[in-house]
């Protein structure tokens, strides 16, 4: 059940990531030797998706503490790498993590502090795929055997340190036997859909057909959708869900006709510290995004642009955010602080 490729690998004291910007017309790999390669790599999308920005971070900061011996060139590096892209949480949330272990091993000598930090970044990376495998099982239970499911983005094994969480959950209901049928957002302006999450589709030979973003609603009131299952990039405490651009439209329209709609995510997803999504900062990217398609220009160069990354959807809109910790469900802000107490839902 595992891919043959992987967004993200340590090797010979390099982070080597396939290259997501041109998938899938070329397979590329970018090798990050330093610090700065990973913050260019995740500020220009080689590497994209939550979970797989932390966990490229984490060896960032890996790299980081090998070329940075001290203290304050060491932390002004891992703001430079946590300001690369400002709104998957997963990002300062590793850096975060492998800050603390650089605080408990700076006394204990290089060689002991730099082995820590990279078993710390294996170990980002392990969990994930681990908290994937979990969360697809959990969540393969809400899909219904013969479900016609709607996605958006790519929240595949691309997405993250290997599997996936939204993708990975539909990737398991289909090697569960259930007779899935797949509708993938095209996901303008960057076309994660129709250029990662199409291609996974096909290598796990699901049935599935790419859609243009605006043929969703057609399909959700005609009935053809069953289930609306997506990712997630950060989410708020009362349970509103920070998404790439166009998830908020399609959470209204699945409410307005009563089709159940998903959040998958890993819990290092989950913000605790937010009350709710106001308080997301929602990234803003260049203006070339939307007048080009790759190469081609498709606009006037004097347009202006508004150009947000993601959106936030209400957590009204949502029927259940999945983890690897089990189904958070209404009232979600009562059971968020549940899972933040390390209770099990
Ligand atoms: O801009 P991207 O491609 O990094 O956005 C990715 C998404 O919005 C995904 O849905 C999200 O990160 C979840 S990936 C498991």
């Amino acid at each position: 059940m595992d891919e043959s490729f992987v967004a993200l690998i340590f090797q010979d004291e390099e982070l080597v990531l396939l290259d997501q910007r041109f998938l899938p017309t070329r397979v590329e790999y970018v090798h990050c030797k330093g610090y700065k390669d990973v913050e260019f790599a995740i500020r220009d999308m080689v590497v994209r998706g939550a979970p797989a920005i932390g966990a490229s971070a984490a060896y960032g900061v890996y790299l980081a503490a090998k070329e940075h011996d001290g203290e304050a060139v060491f932390l002004s590096a891992l703001e430079f790498l946590a300001n690369a892209r400002p709104t998957a949480v997963n990002l300062a949330w590793a850096i975060k993590r492998m800050k603390g272990v650089w605080q408990e091993h700076k006394e204990s000598g290089r060689d002991n502090l730099l082995a820590a930090l990279l078993r710390e970044a294996d170990e980002i990376r392990a969990e994930d795929i681990r908290a994937n495998k979990e969360m697809s099982r959990i969540g393969s239970r809400v899909v219904p055997h013969g479900a016609t499911i709607l996605t958006h983005c790519n929240t595949g094994a691309l997405a993250t340190a290997g599997w996936g969480t939204a993708l990975g959950v539909i990737k398991q209901a289909h090697w569960e036997g259930k007779e899935i049928f797949v509708y993938a957002d095209e996901t303008r302006p960057r076309l994660q859909g129709a250029r990662l999450t199409a291609w996974e589709l096909v290598e796990a030979k699901i049935p599935a057909k790419l859609i243009a973003d605006s043929a969703a609603a057609t399909l959700i009131r005609d009935g053809r959708i069953d289930l609306v299952i997506l990712g997630g990039d950060r989410v708020a405490a009362n349970g509103d869900v920070a998404n790439k651009l166009g998830t908020f439209a399609l959470s209204v329209i699945a409410k307005a006709y009563g089709v159940p709609f998903y959040s998958v995510v890993p819990v290092s997803t989950i913000d605790f510290a937010i009350p709710d999504g106001s308080h997301i900062p929602i990234e803003e990217r260049d203006k070339s995004e939307v007048t080009h398609v790759g190469e081609t220009q498709v606009a006037p160069s004097e347009i202006g642009v508004y150009n947000p990354a993601f959106d936030v959807t209400p957590h009204q809109n949502i029927t259940g955010i999945i983890t690897e910790r089990g189904i958070i469900y209404p009232p979600f802000g009562e059971n968020i602080e549940r899972l933040r107490r390390g209770e099990t839902l």
